[in-house]
């Protein structure tokens, strides 16, 4: 399975969600081998799903609470994430972690509240480059799985996501790809994660057309979580059709 997400982040208003979709459904196959999905903002999720969940594609939730309902002021539930019509939600994506303080118990939470709503989880993970240059990358990816001990086994995809590769145009190179691939499927196999569900994992940061092909060459990359290039429909489409 090749599976492809733009996340929007905190990008477009409707008028341009609305373009972007319809261009991008113009440029796709109208059934695409890849998995395609797009995580908009909250604003633009049931625009984006009238849109495109006809079309086969899925809506991701950019981050969703872990408990049902109540006073949490400002933050978005996994039932109204199902609400406007999501399939997924994107977690523990690094800006989550890094700008407002993620932690991996809440992400522990957040899973199973996603799956009690049947919602798939796309866990973010991914070391600093400060924690690469300390030769700690390996023990921070497996320090941010632990909490598959905590959740047991489900849907589940992974996208690997090195904090230095995103948004700066420096992508990881393939052996460092391979081995950060490689590292998490070795610990979904021990955590049991593999077992009834195929779990993909896709590489994200500064993946663009022209960096792409080489990244799904290697061993383990089933896809990616794109951020800028999936901005512009004929980037993303292209995108989807490299994974197709
Ligand atoms: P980028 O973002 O493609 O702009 O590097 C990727 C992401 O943050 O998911």
């Amino acid at each position: 399975m090749r599976c492809v997400v733009a996340n929007w982040k905190m990008n477009l208003r409707s008028e341009e969600a609305h373009a972007f979709c319809e261009d991008l459904l113009l440029h796709i196959a109208p059934e695409p081998q890849a998995e395609v999905g797009i995580a908009p903002p909250f604003t633009l999720l049931s625009l984006v799903s009238g849109l495109v969940r006809p079309k086969g594609l899925h809506v991701f939730g950019q981050n969703g609470h872990a408990e049902d309902k109540g006073a949490f002021t400002g933050e978005i539930s996994m039932p109204q994430l199902r609400d406007v019509g999501c399939s997924g939600v994107l977690l523990g994506h690094s800006e989550r972690r890094q700008f407002f303080g993620e932690t991996d118990a809440a992400l522990a939470k957040k899973i199973k509240a996603a799956w009690q709503w049947d919602l798939l989880p796309l866990l973010c993970i991914g070391e600093t480059l400060a924690q690469r240059d300390a030769g700690e990358t390996l023990a921070v990816l497996g320090q941010q799985l632990s909490i598959l001990s905590q959740t047991g086994p489900g849907p589940l995809w992974v996208a690997y996501e090195p904090v230095w590769a995103i948004g700066t145009g420096r992508r990881a190179e393939a052996p460092q790809v391979l081995e950060a691939h490689g590292f998490i499927r070795a610990e979904l196999i021990r955590h049991g994660a593999c077992a009834d569900y195929e779990v993909p994992i896709l590489y994200g940061g500064s993946v663009t057309p022209e960096s792409f092909p080489e990244l799904l060459n290697i061993p383990e990359v089933a896809g990616g979580l794109v951020g800028g290039a999936s901005l512009d429909p004929h980037k993303f489409a292209a995108l989807v059709k490299q994974a197709g």
